[in-house]
């Protein structure tokens, strides 16, 4: 007999979404349902993707189509434990966003709720699905870089302010700016350092061009008339681990930067590396560079290894969803667990929580 298709049902109709909705349809999941209290959003995208069933609540969505074994929780950050535990307890397998919620308490009864519920819960770090990352993670595994001691996490814009007034700038909606948004390479270089614990951090936040629209990014958000703008605009810090490594991140939305950067670079006790996107004028265009790289020490050289991947331009957002859907059905090993989650949430609220105080913060 055939298997049973997996069908699938979207929490959330914005831009992010397409990404999950493809993603499904090559891992052969039927998309059923699609949910968004912006209803007309939810049509567009069901008529462009032939999904039968639309909603202007998931609630609605959750009862009127039980058959759905997997959710895409892709809504404003706020929302993200509270929709990602109803769904948990009504027995779906979830697949959520990043960042995994507000901070690390939320993000805490989330990973609990899968654990009790014994559903699956996995969020979106799609740029540890990248075909660079998931190369180097093999250099790492088999023991060809040693223990990571330090690393650089960068994900830094010159122009990238999502809008103004909408719910990325507003605190209370987002959990904050470039630091929870972009909280991407901070992840991926914990990922290559393989999750270890956290002891101190020492942060600063910026606030300034938060409200100059030539920072505006390039992607058609819009503005909100009115709407506020209360998040940082760029931020610094440094993490210590109880294993002696060390971690050196910068966000930023709007600073005085050369171009878009999204790396991680890493110092290892046998070879360092690096993953690197230089953005073209802060988009993906023809000057958009690539790189991923080890560095090593060999017959007495220093050697440099360019590794060769295809090319990822929508940086692992489908090969993820793809990922979850494999977890699910026991194809594939998970690319994230939950519990890493709660780590990185201790780091996120460790950064701002110093940038506050003026001074380091234990965690
Ligand atoms: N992984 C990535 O690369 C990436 C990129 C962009 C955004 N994101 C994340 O995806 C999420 C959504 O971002 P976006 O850019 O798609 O935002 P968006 O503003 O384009 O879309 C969010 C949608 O959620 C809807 N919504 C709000 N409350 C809802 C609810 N209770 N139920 C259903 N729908 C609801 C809104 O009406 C809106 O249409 C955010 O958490 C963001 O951080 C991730």
């Amino acid at each position: 007999m055939a298997e049973k298709k997996l069908k699938a049902g979207i929490i959330g109709a914005g831009g992010i979404s397409t990404y999950h909705i493809e993603g499904y349809l090559k891992s052969d999941v039927e998309v059923i349902g699609i949910a968004d209290p912006a209803v007309e959003r939810a049509q567009e995208k069901a008529e462009k993707y032939g999904i039968k069933n639309v909603f202007s609540s998931y609630e609605e969505m959750l009862e009127k189509c039980p058959e759905i074994d997997l959710v895409s929780v892709c809504v404003p950050n706020k929302f993200h434990a509270e929709i990602s535990i109803k769904c948990l307890e009504e027995g779906k397998n979830v697949f959520c966003e990043k960042p995994p919620a507000m901070n690390a308490s939320e993000t805490t009864k989330m990973v609990e709720t899968a654990r009790k519920t014994g559903k699956i819960l996995m969020f979106d770090f799609n740029n540890r699905a990248r075909p660079e990352s998931q190369a180097l993670m093999k250099y790492i595994k088999n023991g060809d870089i040693g223990r990571i001691n330090s690393a650089q996490a960068l994900w830094i814009r010159r122009c990238g302010i999502p809008g103004f007034g909408g719910w990325f700038t507003q605190k209370s909606l987002s959990g904050g700016g470039p630091v929870i948004d972009l909280l991407h390479m901070i992840d991926l270089a914990l990922y290559f350092m393989e999750f270890p614990e956290p002891e101190w951090v020492l942060a600063q936040t910026f606030y300034d061009f938060s409200t100059n629209p030539d920072f505006k990014g390039p992607w058609g958000i819009p503005d909100v008339e009115g709407g506020i703008v209360d998040v940082e605009t760029a931020a610094h810090a440094f993490v210590r681990f109880k294993t002696g490594q060390v971690l050196f991140a910068r966000n930023s939305w709007a600073e005085m930067n050369k171009r878009e950067e999204v790396s991680v670079t890493f110092q290892g006790t046998k070879a360092g590396g690096m993953i690197r996107r230089l953005f073209g004028r802060d988009g993906i265009d023809e000057t958009a560079i690539d790189e991923c790289e080890i560095y090593t020490m060999e017959n007495g050289h220093p050697v440099n290894r360019k590794i060769i991947v295809p090319p990822d331009e929508k940086m692992g957002r489908e090969r993820a969803v793809i990922n979850f859907v494999r977890t699910v059905k026991g194809e594939e090993e998970p690319f994230s667990k939950p519990e890493e989650a709660i780590i990185l949430m201790k780091i996120i609220d460790a950064i701002y929580s110093s940038a506050e105080k003026g001074e380091p913060v234990k965690i």
